[in-house]
């Protein structure tokens, strides 16, 4: 009895340094596998020569008529999809790394009122209800400084460059890119300029009818 335990306990850890004991060896030569783990099977290579379809591909590109990956945005009547080197996305002219100077989307009302709304809830907290800097995060002296959004060299930034900051953070700030839809960033870029327009505006600025009025 004994004896046959002995004989299958000696088999069982022979068994057992023979499947696990080299596991951990390296070798020039293919691994020797005891579970394949599916790592070969057929299927179709994404690149390979030989496809399933009669062009030689594997996979098809879009059919005509759908839309790829995501939602197109329309700017000027074009559509424009969200992975295009276009201005709209990168806050760049277009195969250069030269801000665009202007906001690419129509500034209307609808627009500024939906920056209004993103830039309080997104901005305000360190840069102020009015742009000062002296946000929430001020008082309570969790960020020391907060750039002024009425400095001169702010002002005077290219509109794909606040895009840009809003999307990729800049120094101590943090990217809002992740958090605010691009159609939202530009709406907030439109709005900060209407802040900042408010600040520098002089009576000068108004219909002469207007002018009458305040006088
Ligand atoms: C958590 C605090 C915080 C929030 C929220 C925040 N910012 Fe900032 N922002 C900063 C700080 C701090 C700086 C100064 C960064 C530096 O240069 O160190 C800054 C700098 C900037 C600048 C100047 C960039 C430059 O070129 O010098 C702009 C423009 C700006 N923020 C716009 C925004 C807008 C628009 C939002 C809302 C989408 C926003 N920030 C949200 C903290 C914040």
């Amino acid at each position: 009895m004994m004896r046959y335990f002995f004989l299958l306990f000696g088999v069982a850890v022979l068994l057992v340094v023979l499947i696990a004991g080299r596991r951990g060896d390296t070798s020039r030569r293919p691994p020797f596998e005891i579970f394949p783990d599916m790592d070969r099977q057929l299927k179709l290579r994404p690149q390979a020569a030989h496809g399933f379809f009669a062009d030689g591909l594997s996979s098809r590109l879009p059919p005509p008529g759908t839309i790829a990956r995501a939602e197109p945005f329309n700017v000027g009547g074009r559509a424009v999809y969200p992975f295009e080197d276009a201005p709209v996305n990168t806050g760049r002219e277009t195969g250069t790394t030269n801000f665009v100077a202007l906001n690419p989307l129509p500034v209307t009302a609808r627009l500024l009122a939906r920056g209004q709304q993103r830039y309080a809830i997104y901005c305000a907290p360190c840069h102020g209800a009015t742009g000062e800097g002296n946000g929430i995060t001020k008082k309570i002296n969790a960020m020391a400084v907060v750039t002024s959004l009425h400095d001169k060299r702010v002002v005077e930034l290219p509109d794909g460059d606040l895009f840009n900051t809003i999307t990729l953070g800049k120094n101590l700030m943090g990217a809002y890119g992740p958090q605010i839809p691009v159609e939202d960033r530009w709406a907030i870029v439109a709005y900060v300029r209407a802040l900042q327009l408010s600040h520098l505006g002089s009576v000068d600025d108004l219909s002469p009818e207007m002018r009458a009025k305040l006088k």
